[in-house]
């Protein structure tokens, strides 16, 4: 079953933007998978397609599967390393502690998880006591990281800590190592920075963070 907690939110708030005018713009996908069949027609009904996910055994012990959160058109796509608890319970990546930095920081670029800005994980289900992800689950789960990036097309791509950017670009090095690079990850230019988490935990830690997100914004601005 699809949780419907972010469509939700994204109608409540274009309702109090527009009225009961309801614009929703969709773009025209015909996305066609491998064995020739047609793919999703749209992030909504992707989410629809696998939220009854049991590939790998996290599916059998989530309380909700975390697809994503966002503006399916955005042009930059943060990419968490997997949900915990409170993400497991709420069915929405980065909605505690770590999250609110997070929001703090896309505000600071006059973003938000509405804006411009879609926001997912590389594990769609919490893994046990927020151990990080074992190769076979991100194996099982990263063709839906794929098939999200083809539907919502994004400029650029965040990951955000070392397990996320480690996981995403094959690397088993340090993430001050992996920041200040555009790499690319599925055809797309992909930035490493540092996980909120670290920020709350390492207040030393935001001004190079800022010094990323100015970097981001810039990037985003010029394309
Ligand atoms: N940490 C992550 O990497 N993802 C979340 O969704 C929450 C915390």
């Amino acid at each position: 079953m699809v949780d419907y907690h972010s469509a939700d939110r994204y109608f409540r708030q274009t309702k109090e933007l527009y009225g009961n005018t309801c614009y929703v713009q969709e773009k025209k996908l015909n996305i066609v998978m491998e064995d020739g069949s047609p793919g999703p027609k749209s992030l909504l009904a992707f989410h629809e397609q696998i939220s009854d996910c049991l590939k790998c055994a996290l599916g059998k012990k989530r309380d909700k599967f975390v697809f994503g959160v966002g503006d399916p058109n955005a042009n930059l796509l943060l990419i968490g390393e997997a949900p915990g608890a409170k993400e497991d319970e709420v069915g929405e990546p980065f909605v505690g502690r770590a999250g609110k930095m997070l929001d703090k920081m896309l505000s600071a670029i006059d973003r938000s998880r509405e804006k411009d800005v879609y926001i997912c994980n590389v594990l769609k289900c919490r893994p046990p006591d927020n151990r990080d992800p074992l190769p076979s689950e991100v194996e099982q789960c990263e063709s839906y990281l794929h098939m999200q990036i083809q539907l919502i097309q994004p400029k650029l791509i965040v990951a955000l800590g070392r397990v996320a950017g480690k996981t995403l670009l094959g690397l088993d090095t340090a993430l001050k190592d992996m920041r200040n690079i555009t790499h690319e990850y599925a055809g797309t230019p992909l930035r490493v920075t540092y996980h909120p988490a670290a920020l709350l935990r390492n207040s030393n830690f935001k001004p190079a963070a800022w010094e990323d997100f100015k970097w981001i914004n810039t990037f985003l601005e010029k394309k």
